[in-house]
């Protein structure tokens, strides 16, 4: 969590910075900050709490200005969100600056020796130990004094420092959390993600654990812990900031959620041709592929549920047992993983803390890793055996939506690929499965058509559960039921819901109701049930009718044209185009985005950037 950008060059620095945060708050947004070398060379630090916007609004009344300069937004781990606790920290003479993305855990202790030897704390953070250590290291070499410390840090970082006697460089470096290089013309940037850097350089190098940077206008060096110069060229980056603009959308969120259609087509387009499936970046052969006996799916968050919905797919399929874990669940739990498995990790950021360290570990205990990611370059990517890559675009809303439908539609095709591996499916079963695989952007575009115009079904249904929540005295609440292939939906309706409207919301597999979650049901619950046609379709009707029986209130997805499932009555209605069973749940997804989206509008939340949330979760 956290963003950090750097800056060295001939531009105003607080506009790169202040904008380069902006694109960074995805990753944290309680607190921001900058420290700028003026004019005169003098370091001038400025801090806010809250939102980049109110640097920048306390910027704009008392303007600062200069050419070098490093920025931070904060999503706390140690220390509450205040003024002081924000990034940049200094040294005791305030004579140099740090801004960090991770979390140092023996900061205690160093903590504690630094204090013994004199210097002065003034924050509750971690970060605070990197700039007094550097401090004590520093004897005129900056650089120096940086890989000093870091040898005495554990944990992880990306930071950038600055120090008012060498006023002409940044100097950054990298421990498990993301940092890229920016190399301009007599300039260069540095930056947690691409996004800050992308308006003024395609060219990019990506930071690996252990090197240090030294950023000046017009130069960059790379040296590992031990001074040895690394020698990288840099990479160009294919895709441009317009792709991570709101292009006329009130939200991220909306305008993600209605590209959906080009993501699913352009991964069509990427992956098949004729009746072939091909991952061209997928470095792991087809024979290692075949030998693992048993497949593992790890991942976070929606990723996770991804991966739910991939273990249906998988075993139906390719007759391959597979089990799935959160990721934070399978590091801790002595996992029987080895030769004979291939672990799927599932990460749209690929900087995901917990999935990283899990990927780690299945590696040690010698199963192949295909990562299913979203970002190029980045850490799960580059740590697997082999990676597809979901082409979804960059994902700028916390709340995950067009990367978890490419997230599907890339395991479908993975799935497909490998029942003919194993030739667990005839040819005419592929092609049949390959055609409709096709059909789904059409399909997405008519369910985005039906719910764009303002004053669709989904917003009033929204609009009516805020006047019922209200006049139920705040005692509402939803649950999600779905069976099958559709349960992970439900899961990851409920997430989505409750992640931007702060609303209690559940996800449980239908046929689990009556072990616990039907004693919910009076008249306070919104029951969201997936209801679509399915081998389980008559299971779901009779659950339907007993959360009815008790006075809940139903929502119901539904196929078009579905009249019998009409005569229960349901509350409200959404339909979504037939398709087979196996793909419903891209369909499905849909709608549930919307609906969480429309619920959170009507409260007036902050959609992209809801609370205590970061859209990428870097330390554990
Ligand atoms: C955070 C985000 C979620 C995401 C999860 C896993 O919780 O808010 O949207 O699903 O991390 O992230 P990853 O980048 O690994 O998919």
């Amino acid at each position: 969590m956290c963003g950090i950008v750097g800056y060295v060059g001939h531009r105003d620095v607080v506009n790169i910075l202040i904008n380069g945060l902006k694109r960074l708050e995805y990753r944290g947004y309680d607190s921001a900050g900058i420290a700028v070398f003026n004019e005169g060379a003098e370091l001038i630090c400025r801090k806010k709490r809250g939102k980049v916007r109110e640097l920048e609004h306390s910027l704009s009344e008392e303007p600062l200005s200069g050419k070098v300069g490093i920025a931070h937004t904060r999503w706390s781990t140690h220390g509450a969100p205040t003024e002081i606790n924000a990034h940049p920290h200094f040294d005791c003479k305030k004579e140099l600056a740090v801004v960090h993305n991770g979390i140092i855990e023996n900061y205690q202790e160093l903590k504690d020796s630094l204090i013994m030897e004199g210097h002065n704390f003034v924050s509750e953070t971690d970060t605070e130990v990197i700039a007094h250590l550097i401090e004590k290291f520093y004897e005129n070499d900056l650089e120096e004094a940086v890989r000093r410390a870091l040898k005495e840090l554990h944990g992880s970082y990306a930071i950038c420092v600055v120090h008012k006697n060498e006023p002409h460089k940044v100097v950054g470096a990298r421990l498990d959390s993301p940092l890229v290089i920016g190399v301009g013309k007599n300039e260069n940037f540095l930056a947690s993600d691409i996004p800050p850097i992308l308006e003024y350089t395609r060219d990019i190098i990506y930071v690996e654990n252990g090197e240090i940077v030294t950023l000046e206008a017009d130069n960059v060096t790379i040296k590992n812990l031990d001074g040895a110069r690394v020698e990288k060229l840099p990479e160009k980056i294919g895709w441009d900031i317009g792709q991570a603009e709101k292009k006329g959308f009130p939200h991220y969120m909306l305008k993600e959620i209605f590209e959906q259609p080009e993501v699913i087509k352009r991964i069509i387009n990427t992956r098949i041709s004729g009746e072939k499936i091909h991952f061209d970046e997928l470095k792991i052969s087809d024979e290692d592929l075949l030998k693992p006996r048993n497949i593992a799916i790890v991942a976070c968050g929606t990723a996770y549920h991804a991966g739910l919905t991939g273990k249906y797919m998988l075993e139906e399929c390719t007759r391959t047992p597979v089990w799935t874990d959160t990721s934070s669940e399978f590091r801790y739990r002595d996992p029987i993983v080895n030769e004979d498995t291939l672990m799927i990790v599932i990460s749209q950021s690929g900087e995901t803390a917990d999935t990283l360290a899990a990927l780690r570990e299945a590696r040690k205990r010698g199963a192949k890793i295909l990562a299913i990611c979203n970002v190029l370059g980045s850490s799960i990517a580059r740590e697997s055996d082999g990676v597809i890559f979901t082409h979804a675009g960059p994902e700028i809303a916390v709340a995950s939506t067009k990367a978890y439908t490419a997230q599907l539609a890339t395991l479908y095709l993975f799935t497909i690929y490998m029942a003919r591996l194993k030739s667990a499916l005839g040819e005419d079963k592929i092609k049949e499965l390959l055609d409709e695989f096709k059909t789904i952007p059409s399909l997405l575009e008519t369910i985005l058509l039906r719910y764009k115009a303002e004053g669709n079904e989904i917003s009033h249904y929204a609009k009516d559960f805020k006047a019922y929540y209200e006049k139920r005295h705040t005692k509402s609440f939803f649950l999600y039921l779905a069976r099958n292939i559709n349960y992970p939906n439900a899961l990851e309706g409920a997430l989505k819901l409750k992640e931007i409207s702060y609303i209690s919301a559940e996800g449980y597999p239908a046929g689990e109701m009556k072990h616990g979650p039907i004693a919910l049901i009076d008249e306070n619950p919104w029951v969201v049930c997936i209801v679509t046609k399915s081998r389980t379709y008559d299971k779901m009707r009779s659950n339907i009718q007993e959360i009815k029986a008790r006075g809940g209130i139903v929502i119901g997805i539904i196929t078009s044209g579905d009249e019998h499932i009409k005569s229960l009555n349901l509350n409200y209605i959404i339909e979504v185009p037939q398709v087979h069973e196996f793909f419903s749940p891209i369909l499905v997804a849909v709608p549930l985005q919307l609906l969480a989206y429309y619920v959170a509008r009507e409260f007036g939340y902050d959609i992209d950037q809801p609370r205590n949330l970061a859209k990428s979760v870097t330390v554990e």
